[in-house]
């Protein structure tokens, strides 16, 4: 998967590409994360990329005129699946979402910025328009970050346990169940004893009702959708 992000702050995003998974599944060739700074697409002296916004509301507006050369620039070089905005106005992003843009092999991503971006820009380019969540972030760079991590840790090769991405929580619409690792006690506090045992039957049983006695406790909406939609709530 090839990711591009359009932003007006590149280091911000470079940093957290450069560790950990991310940076791992980018050195095995797995995923590409190209960040592309929307100042070097500006026709403008002085790079200027926005202006204020017509009407007189307060804040500025990213201009569309380097939002469009920078995105045919990159369509030129090969096809996109999706063109994605992040605002807080768009549809909440979630474990099912993040699945289907997994498919995906090339992305782009516009980090929107100060109060967002010229309407026309989102209505000629953008295929997709996505947020985190109900709160309102300075710039859409940590939504981007956030969107690129979900992607890139579900492409098989990605995780070295390839499972374990399968086991999440949310893959299966139920939080993950508890986990321990050594030691089996500490300070009088004991591993539930069946985690121990090697049964693998009885642990995958103990696991499955953990996870639905947590999303039960933590996230009833969760916990009732996957009663009705397993048929749980029937039996
Ligand atoms: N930009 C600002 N706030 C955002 C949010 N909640 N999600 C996505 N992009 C954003």
């Amino acid at each position: 998967m090839r990711i591009d992000i359009i932003t007006c702050l590149p280091k911000l995003l470079e940093s957290f590409f450069a560790h950990s998974i991310l940076k791992r599944a980018q050195e095995k060739g797995i995923a590409e994360v190209v960040v592309h700074d929307i100042r070097d697409y500006t026709l403008f002296k002085h790079k200027q990329v926005d202006d204020y916004s017509y009407g007189g509301s307060a804040g500025m507006v990213l201009m569309i005129e380097p939002i469009d050369r920078c995105i045919s620039a990159l369509k030129a070089e090969r096809t996109y699946d999706a063109v994605i905005y992040m605002s807080p106005d768009g549809s909440t992003f979630n474990q099912q979402t993040a699945n289907r843009f997994s498919l995906f092999k090339n992305i782009i991503i516009l980090c929107g910025h100060y109060k967002g971006v010229d309407e026309r820009a989102r209505e000629a380019f953008i295929t997709h328009e996505i947020s985190i969540g109900d709160y309102v972030l300075s710039g859409g760079e940590l939504a981007a970050a956030v969107v690129s991590d979900a992607l890139i840790r579900l492409i098989p090769g990605v995780l070295s346990d390839e499972t374990s991405a399968l086991t999440d929580s949310f893959q299966d619409s139920l939080l993950a169940p508890a986990v321990y690792t050594r030691p089996a006690e500490y300070n009088g506090m004991k591993v539930p004893d069946i985690l121990l045992s090697g049964n693998e039957k009885e642990i995958e049983k103990w696991r499955f009702e953990n996870a639905l006695e947590r999303t039960k406790k933590r996230r009833p909406d969760l916990y009732e959708k996957f009663t009705k939609d397993s048929g749980l709530d029937t039996q």
